[in-house]
């Protein structure tokens, strides 16, 4: 049985979708533990309501940002994670504990990089214009929101979109891209050659990541 770690700052949505495709899915996979920095995170109230093992590393004991990774790996380390996923994870993590799990450690970012790095990216797609939109999955690396693309699912904008009718529908599709590669990396069927993930045995059950833009058009 493989471990995934979940980090979280807040809401946990994500956290969520993982956590319910693993149980009903049936991975060969746990979510090990939900580890957050806010000690009143929502996402940890909710972990807890699904049954899942939750550790609260307060930030605010740790005014020494390296010295809070360093615990902070402990902790994750303790689990003998397969996968980590940062899930809304708002702190930027030291290159100690981004080297330490690299190969192991994803985030998922709302938009479509290279596009839109960085905070605001529905606001900053509104107002560039961009006709659709997204989410990617992506290994975490020194670089920030920089590393090795694993998957993408792509949004339609629509002409009448404000920044939160756009997140919303980002945010769906957020739900069922992050679990997929999730689960692609628990299986082990992450391919990395340089900056391209390829991805190992792939069948039309794999698909499912460019649907919502021709969906969402009808
Ligand atoms: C998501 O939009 C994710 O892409 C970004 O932060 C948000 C987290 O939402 N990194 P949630 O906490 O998973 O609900």
């Amino acid at each position: 049985m493989k471990n995934i770690v979940v980090l979280i700052s807040g809401r946990g949505s994500n956290m969520i979708a993982i956590a319910r495709a693993c149980r009903e899915q049936r991975w060969d996979a746990r979510v090990a533990a939900v580890i957050g920095h806010r000690p009143d995170a929502p996402g940890l109230e909710a972990a807890r309501r699904l049954g899942l093992p939750v550790d609260v590393l307060d930030h605010g004991d740790w005014p020494e940002r390296d010295r809070f990774d360093v615990e902070l790996a402990r902790r994750v380390e303790a689990h003998a994670p397969d996968a980590v996923a940062l899930a809304g994870y708002m702190r930027i993590l030291s290159p100690a504990f981004v080297r330490r799990f690299e190969g192991r450690l994803l985030n998922i970012h709302p938009s479509l990089l290279p596009a839109f790095p960085g905070l605001h990216t529905h606001r900053r797609a509104i107002e560039a214009g961009v006709k659709v939109h997204g989410a990617t999955v992506h290994l975490v690396t020194e670089d920030l929101d920089n590393g090795p693309i694993v998957a993408q699912a792509v949004v339609p904008v629509r002409p009448d979109d404000d920044e939160a009718s756009l997140a919303a529908r980002v945010l769906e599709a957020e739900h069922r891209l992050y679990p997929q590669a999730v689960r692609w990396m628990v299986e082990g069927r992450l391919q990395v050659e340089g900056r391209r993930v390829c991805l190992r045995a792939a069948s039309p059950a794999d698909q499912p990541l460019l649907m919502p833009a021709a969906a969402a058009l009808r």
